[in-house]
């Protein structure tokens, strides 16, 4: 299956309307642009085990850390139960999701980083992984036990993200694990410079948030669950923050 069209909660309005309302499906758009042709190669190659510059290894290591943060807000036994790596990118969440047993659907905006990860999925775990381009909040994905959404919800402002979580919380049993850029100095600074100097490449820029705005802009997009933060992982310029919506 490959849906590469811009889904939002408010289903039925055309990209164009949604976008002039929230700004979800043009942020889409960039994310898609970005990792599908400006940096599909420097992706695979951060995400691989191929030598990087130092300050990319210190993202790498620092992903890394993540991923196991993430991972270690689920049950350690994922058999059969059904899980979506939301904007899986080129897999390395996938991989280990599946290594855990459960039956993961792997969805991207990106279908170059969808056939990335799918190629490096281990033969053993094939069964297991349904891979699809398109727009993670598509609502006919169907229900799932849990969702991770490692890195994919840092480039949208807080009611979108809002508006994601109260969407994929109606179909998910469990836990919802995902990442956003926290307001800290640095990153703050950064996004300053950003809307001082607008990017012509057009690549999405990622919006700091913290707890509180958060959860109460999610609220207001109608989630029900708790928003909680997890914990804050800093490694060189790689500097991401964890949280969970639990039922
Ligand atoms: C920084 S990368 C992280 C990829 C992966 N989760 C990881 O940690 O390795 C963000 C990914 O989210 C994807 N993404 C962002 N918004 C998305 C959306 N609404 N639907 C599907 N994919 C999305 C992007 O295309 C990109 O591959």
């Amino acid at each position: 299956m490959r849906d590469v069209a811009p889904f939002s909660q408010s289903a039925g309005l055309p990209e164009t309307a949604q976008s002039a309302r929230s700004g979800y499906g043009a942020t889409l758009d960039r994310v898609e642009t970005y990792f599908d042709q400006t940096a599909t190669k420097t992706w695979e190659r951060l995400t691989s085990d191929a030598p990087v510059s130092r300050i990319r290894e210190t993202v790498r290591r620092g992903r890394d850390r993540m991923r196991a943060l993430m991972l270690s807000r689920l049950p350690a036994d994922l058999t059969g139960q059904r899980v979506l790596d939301a904007g899986c990118g080129a897999g390395q969440m996938t991989v280990e999701l599946a290594a855990r047993g459960a039956d993961v659907v792997a969805i991207d905006i990106s279908p170059q980083l969808v056939d990335i990860a799918e190629l490096r999925l281990p033969p053993e775990h094939r069964a297991q992984v349904t891979f699809t381009s398109g727009d993670m909040l598509n609502p006919t994905l169907g229900r799932f036990n849990h969702v991770i959404a490692m890195d994919s919800l840092i480039y949208y402002g807080a009611g979108d993200i809002g508006g994601a979580l109260a969407g994929l919380e109606k179909r998910t049993d469990g836990t919802i694990v995902f990442t956003v850029a926290p307001r800290t100095r640095m990153l703050m600074a950064m996004w300053y410079a950003g809307k001082l100097f607008p990017r012509s490449d057009r690549s999405p820029v990622m919006i700091p948030h913290a707890h509180m705005p958060l959860a109460h802009a999610a609220r207001a997009q109608g989630l029900r669950g708790v928003l909680r933060p997890v914990d804050r992982v800093t490694s060189g310029f790689y500097i991401s923050q964890a949280m969970e919506v639990r039922p």
